[in-house]
């Protein structure tokens, strides 16, 4: 693997997933792997999951760790191309780049969407300037149209949760929120499920329907009682509009996921990216209830990471 910004880096998705359970068994069996090598962790946008698994996944592998914390540590940053610097903005995001590629083996960044020009996010603006400049392997930590590292995670969590001999059916079901939330969870999670052996569909109330370059021909059903039928695992996430950039047309049915709403599903499981706004997305009964595989989904951020860490690793190392 020479960089990990979206499922079409993994060679082989089934193989990572074996590999990160292994990690799960034996997370300090590869001490060494990292040893001399510095992976630079740089935040554009908050995080508590993404960034101490992360830190936890290098330090398994003995990578040094450099975090930076760039929207509060660091200079304020400038994005656009030709500017005339003679405002707020410090230092232009290319020479940061450029002085993170003397530092750093691995760049990792988070990097949201503005959510203010709908062609920028579409473009990710911002994570085409690290794979750009970046002369290491460049890490998603969230872009503005993706969550691969979140998604890789999800699959593990799936694949040790189903023993069946049949395909178990997905649902990622739209959330209520409280204001505009990007798509890049949900992108990435219909990305990523169609790689898999899975039955899967996309519910979500008129007007909130997920870019199409990702979804594809996954079926989207308005009704959520009817998606939930029979699902075996139910994926909660809120997004704003896509078609309407960003906005959150009105919904008049309450799409919060509660325990009345599993009763129609094969006990389904439940999961959710975190952070989650208990009571607005889902109900403190779902969150806390048996059916909730939420936790173990935010313990398999270390090992999603550890495998993609280990894996650009092996690149490197065979050069
Ligand atoms: N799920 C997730 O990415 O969590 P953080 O935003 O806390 O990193």
């Amino acid at each position: 693997m020479k960089k990990f910004t979206s499922v079409s880096d993994v060679e082989n998705l089934q193989q990572i997933i074996k590999k990160a359970l292994q990690i799960k068994e034996n997370p300090l069996s590869e001490p060494e792997k990292g040893k001399g090598k510095t992976i630079g962790l740089v935040f554009l946008n908050s995080s508590l999951r993404t960034r101490l698994s992360s830190q936890i996944a290098a330090q398994n592998i003995g990578l040094n760790v450099l975090t930076l914390n760039a929207a509060q540590e660091a200079w304020n940053l400038e994005f656009a191309d030709g500017a005339v610097m003679n405002g707020d903005t410090v230092e232009h995001i290319k020479d940061a780049i450029e002085v993170l590629n003397q530092y750093c083996d691995i760049i990792a960044v988070r990097c949201f969407a503005g959510m203010k020009n709908k062609e920028d996010d579409v473009n990710e603006s911002i994570l085409s300037q690290f794979e750009q400049y970046a002369k290491v392997p460049v890490i998603s930590l969230e872009s503005a149209t993706r969550h691969p590292l979140q998604s890789l995670a999800d699959c593990i969590t799936i694949t040790e949760n189903w023993k069946e001999n049949r395909k178990p059916k997905v649902v990622l079901t739209w959330a209520p929120h409280i204001k505009p939330i990007a798509q890049a969870v949900g992108n990435s999670f219909a990305e990523w499920m169609q790689e898999m052996d899975v039955d899967f569909i996309i519910t979500n109330p008129e007007g909130y329907d997920l870019d199409k370059n990702f979804t594809k021909d996954v079926k989207v059903i308005h009704d959520q009682n009817e998606a939930l039928k029979d699902a075996d695992f139910i994926y909660v996430k809120n997004w704003s509009s896509f078609d309407d950039y960003a906005t959150m047309p009105e919904v008049k049915e309450n799409w919060m996921l509660t325990n009345e709403k599993l009763e129609n599903t094969n006990q389904a499981k439940v999961m959710h990216c975190l952070p989650v706004r208990r009571n607005v997305e889902l109900s403190d009964e779902v969150m806390d209830g048996e059916n909730s595989i939420i936790y173990q989904q935010a313990k398999n951020r270390i090992f999603s990471a550890q495998a993609v860490f280990s894996e650009i690793l092996d690149k490197m190392n065979s050069k």
